[in-house]
């Protein structure tokens, strides 16, 4: 689907059994193997994601340049990008990459809100699949197989990251 400018845009979360990603405003598991993975798949790249998940991490995560998503027109922070929607956000984020490598690209990095904004949007998921079912407040979306392939998948200590592409070129989800 990519930006307007053609950059992908590509998903990246962990999720588990019960389709849990959140629970109060954190990740209800702490798997350093899976944030490094998060850490480099995005890094260099622009990255996504809601108020309450960058207010959750507290920072701007380095070297990436984060654009926080939120509906309040008032409210900013340090080290931040600001948009209002996620298609101002894919906008503003083909602004901050005119001049960078193609392969820079658009990470969505949640939480449940954002990844539901920005799934019509996507071409790739990463999903690292956490084998537990916790208790939680927030869940990832719901995605058709039929226009969703699984294109990798990779067992690491302890969970299994699964690589999808979009299948086909439409913008139901
Ligand atoms: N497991 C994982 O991989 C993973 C990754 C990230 C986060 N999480 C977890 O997910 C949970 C947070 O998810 P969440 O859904 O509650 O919050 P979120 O998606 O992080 O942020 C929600 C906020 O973002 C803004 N927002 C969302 N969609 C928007 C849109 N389309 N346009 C404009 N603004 C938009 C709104 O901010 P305003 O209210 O300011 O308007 C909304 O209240 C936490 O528990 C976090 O730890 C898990």
């Amino acid at each position: 689907m990519t930006t307007p400018s053609g950059r992908r845009v590509t998903m990246v979360a962990a999720v588990a059994e019960n389709g849990v990603i959140g629970a109060d405003a954190d990740i209800p598991w702490k798997i350093s193997e899976d944030f490094a993975h998060f850490k480099a798949t995005t890094l260099g790249h622009v990255l996504v994601m809601g108020r309450t998940t960058h207010e959750g991490i507290g920072r701007p995560l380095p070297g990436r340049t984060t654009i926080v998503l939120t509906r309040d027109t008032d409210w900013s922070a340090e080290g931040v990008r600001v948009a209002h929607s996620i298609t101002d956000a894919l906008e503003l984020a083909d602004e901050l990459l005119r001049e960078q490598p193609a392969d820079r690209q658009v990470m969505i990095g949640g939480g449940a809100a954002v990844y539901a904004a920005a799934l019509p949007y996507a071409d790739e998921q990463v999903i690292s699949e956490i084998p537990l079912a916790p208790e939680g407040d927030t869940h990832y979306p719901e995605f058709s197989r039929k226009r969703w392939q699984e294109v990798r998948r990779e067992p690491r200590g302890g969970f299994t990251i699964v690589w999808w592409e979009r299948v086909f070129a439409c913008n139901a989800g």
